[in-house]
């Protein structure tokens, strides 16, 4: 199969090298030229763990191009651009870069010379029912097209729509890409649901070359769903509120816990050793961010309004996570008191650890909140070397971020802080508090530094 991916973000770079590595020829197709030419020579235009070797180690079998005009010869065509929530319009999702690609699309697919129709597999998080959209949009474009193509259309369609939701984590996107839990494959076609599930054999029966450091030892193959359209829409957003509703529930019980004296990492460790439960994503802490959760959490709640249905318990998630990020400042009040005219140094800035990613980040708004406070504010974090905030300085260590200030939060789980000299930062302080915003630090180690130390509901 010849694939064109078209996007070259997180999602489209990490599919395309991925299926590269299956032993598929890709090619990797974006607007934005920088971009098409850096990865040409094999740069990737974001961080992403163990991704950029992959790149190198599959160069025979990708290519790059800014010409949609690819997919004319291609059997599978791959949307992967991007589907912001416009700022301020909570719910609204932007699909103004769908829209684009699929026009420049349809602009193309009367050229074309492949015997089948194209398989457009959409990995686009987008509104329930936009698949069934992109149809409509090609169609109508192709019943525009010059004489003659509308009614051979008819006869022989030129496309079939799919959709193939992302799970992917960034900081783990090669390993959740060549190795996911599950496959949701939606198809209203049987026959596109059958080409579907041709394009990911190799990953259902992980018969590609191993990736060194990423596979676990044997972990199962992945399930795979064959379910419609329209399902595969809704579980992407289902499986993304679900998410945000463990992440909310557990950062609620920190709250308690530390009104009654339980440490929420025994709770967590309790409660997930349930299977009906399990422990993934119940790590109290400051909230969560990304590009994703919070988008997707109000874009489904904002489906629910179509059809006049209220999601109190959707609600209550966001709710609940806008009141976490207020967390660090709270602590700091009762720590320091007086705020103002403090130096605080945050460690980490991106929404997670193994990616530089600042999409609606914690640490910018919990910066944004201590800047207004009165304090002034240092950063370090091992990926993001610039922020969108000038007020906001990025220095080059934890070393610097931590002479002459009065504390250190940690905004992100990234492991290398569990590991510092406390001792030494505690030296070059000119107080000693410490907040783990990532419940990740040993707090007798920190203690015993002479650190004053406060956890999320430890
Ligand atoms: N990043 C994630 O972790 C993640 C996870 C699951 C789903 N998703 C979804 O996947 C989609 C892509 O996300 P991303 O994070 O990869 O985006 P991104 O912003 O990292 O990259 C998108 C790319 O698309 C390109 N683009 C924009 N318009 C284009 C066009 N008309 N033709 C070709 N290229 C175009 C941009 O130049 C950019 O390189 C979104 O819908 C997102 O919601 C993302």
């Amino acid at each position: 199969m010849r694939i064109v991916v078209v996007g070259c973000g997180h999602v489209g770079v990490t599919t395309g090298v991925c299926l590269a590595h299956c032993g598929y020829s890709v090619t990797l197709m974006d607007v934005d030229e920088r971009r098409v030419r850096d990865l040409a020579q094999g740069t990737l235009p974001f961080f992403e763990e163990g991704l950029e070797p992959l790149l190198a180690g599959n160069a025979e079998r990708l290519t790059f191009t800014t010409d949609i005009g690819a997919i004319t010869a291609a059997d599978v065509c791959i949307l992967a651009v991007p589907s912001p929530s416009p700022r301020n319009q909570a719910g609204a999702v932007d699909l103004s870069f769908v829209l684009a690609a699929v026009e420049g699309m349809a602009g193309v697919l009367t050229e074309r010379t492949h015997p089948d129709p194209l398989l457009i597999v959409n990995k686009c998080t987008v509104p329930v029912g936009s698949g069934q959209l992109i149809s409509e949009v090609l169609r109508r474009a192709l019943d525009g097209a010059p004489s003659g193509v509308a009614r051979e259309v008819e006869c022989r369609p030129r496309y079939v729509v799919t959709s193939c939701p992302e799970f992917l984590r960034e900081g783990d996107a090669v390993q959740d890409t060549l190795h996911p839990d599950r496959l949701i494959l939606g198809a209203d076609d049987p026959e596109a649901g059958i080409r579907l599930e041709r394009l990911y054999e190799p990953i259902i029966t992980r018969s590609f070359p191993l990736v060194p450091g990423t596979p676990p030892a044997s972990p199962p193959r992945p399930a795979v769903m064959l379910t419609t359209l329209v399902a595969a829409e809704m579980i992407k957003y289902a499986a993304n509120s679900f998410l945000a509703t463990k992440l909310s529930f557990i950062n609620e019980m920190a709250g308690l816990c530390s009104a009654v004296g339980a440490s929420v990492d025994d709770v967590s460790d309790g409660i997930g050793l349930d299977r009906r439960i399990g422990s993934r994503y119940l790590r109290a802490g400051l909230g969560w961010g990304g590009s994703c959760l919070g988008k997707d959490l109000q874009a489904l709640m904002a489906t629910a309004r179509e059809y006049q249905l209220d999601t109190p318990l959707l609600r209550a998630v966001v709710t609940v996570n806008d009141r976490q990020r207020g967390v660090v400042l709270r602590l700091l009040q009762e720590e320091l008191r007086v705020v103002r005219g403090t130096r605080i140094g945050l460690l980490g800035l991106a929404f997670k650890a193994g990616t530089d990613d600042l999409r609606d980040a914690p640490s910018l708004e919990i910066a944004d909140q201590l800047i207004a406070a009165g304090a002034s504010v240092a950063a370090f974090d091992p990926a993001v070397t610039a922020v969108p905030r000038p007020e906001l300085a990025v220095l080059e260590s934890v070393e610097q971020v931590a002479i002459g200030s009065d504390a250190l939060v940690i905004v992100t789980e990234w492991p290398e802080f569990a590991r510092l000299d406390w001792i030494r930062l505690a030296d070059v302080m000119r107080r000693r508090v410490l907040i783990d915003g990532r419940n990740l630090v040993d707090r007798a180690a920190a203690e015993a530094a002479g650190f004053r130390y406060r956890g999320i509901g430890r």
